[in-house]
């Protein structure tokens, strides 16, 4: 008989807090999330010599972070350094690092843990696409998309998490793609890639949330084709639906969600639909509209990130 009242407190429990959350959901939907204070907070940025990681951390410089700027391309990454500091930063600190070599990732982050303390922000932002069909692309250049794009997480949180359970304190955000939502001709490994990224960001997600580290966020971020050069040539063909992105406007998304602790960010908001239709529709409307949407044709005019001179 305990037993049995005890099972039906639990359920109404489960039910009352449940209904809490979806009200709670749906206020911040109507009235934004009060926005955290960043001032002071130790924030990683890797791939910080170009694209969004430049522009993320100029935000983060107007909004008082101390900045460890992360890039392969030291040139590209100290002149981040130059502008962040033209924004207002004063403590900022570049370091090259290959991110897709695991035990560079290691040194380099013992090195920060040395010479700037414990990282309190860490965005993995850094990526490759080789833009190849599966079969064109060499073995290589799919092993360092893997280890760019999704491996070099795993070394940042080995590095950093450990500093952000003990303070419980802590964020960790994940740039992901669209392309880590639903798989692209043409996009295979980098798919492959973002899939992994997401699904790593999540598990973890879940992992903090299982033990109670409640100081410790996480935000996913999947964005459709942004103007960073990075997807140079690529089309959309319904761009009133999926408009490819002004950087500016995805950094000022990423750094809103951020601020506000979202747990997923899709960029534009038709992913959320999209999502949403990939879960019930038949396989063949899927691909209907999938070709509708010229999905199968974004990649054909793909050259990709210009080598700099
Ligand atoms: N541009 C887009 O359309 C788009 C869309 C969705 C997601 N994304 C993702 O956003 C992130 C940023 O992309 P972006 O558009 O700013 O590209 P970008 O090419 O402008 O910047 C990527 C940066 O990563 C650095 N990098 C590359 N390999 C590295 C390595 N091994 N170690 C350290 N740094 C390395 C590069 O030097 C560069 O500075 C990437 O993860 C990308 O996959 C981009």
């Amino acid at each position: 008989m305990s037993s049995n009242l005890e099972s039906v407190k639990d359920m109404l429990v489960f039910l009352g807090k449940s209904l809490f959350s979806i009200l709670e959901a749906l206020f911040f939907q109507l009235i934004p999330k009060p926005k955290k204070n960043v001032a002071g907070e130790i924030v990683l940025i890797t791939g910080a010599g170009s694209g969004l990681g430049r522009l993320l951390a100029l935000q983060f410089a107007r909004l008082g972070s101390v900045l460890v700027l992360w890039d392969v391309n030291k040139e590209a990454n100290e002149e981040t350094l130059q502008v962040a500091r033209e924004a207002g930063a004063t403590r900022v600190y570049a370091y090259t690092c290959d991110c897709s070599q695991r035990e560079e990732v290691y040194r380099v982050a013992d090195q920060v843990k040395k010479e700037v303390g414990d990282v309190s922000i860490l965005i993995n932002n850094a990526g490759i696409v080789t833009g190849k069909k599966f079969l064109d692309c060499p073995d290589d250049l799919m092993e360092k998309s893997l280890d760019v794009n999704f491996k070099a997480h795993l070394w940042t949180y080995k590095a950093f998490l450990p500093a952000m359970i003990a303070n419980n304190h802590g964020h960790l955000v994940c740039i992901s793609s669209s392309a880590g939502l639903v798989g692209v001709n043409g996009l295979a490994d980098y798919c492959a890639t973002k899939f992994a990224a997401l699904g790593f960001a999540e598990s973890m997600f879940v992992e903090t949330f299982a033990e109670k580290q409640a100081g410790i966020k996480t935000t996913i971020v999947c964005p459709f084709f942004i103007k960073t050069g990075m997807f140079e040539g690529c089309t959309t063909k319904c761009p009133t639906l999926l408009p490819i992105l002004d950087p500016e406007y995805a950094v000022r998304k990423i750094i809103e969600a951020i601020l506000q602790e979202k747990l997923y960010l899709y960029m534009p908001k038709f992913l959320y639909f999209i999502m949403f239709l990939k879960s019930f529709l038949p396989v063949e409307t899927g691909m209907l509209i999938a070709d509708y949407l010229g999905i199968f044709h974004v990649m054909d005019g793909f050259t990709g990130q210009k080598k700099k001179a």
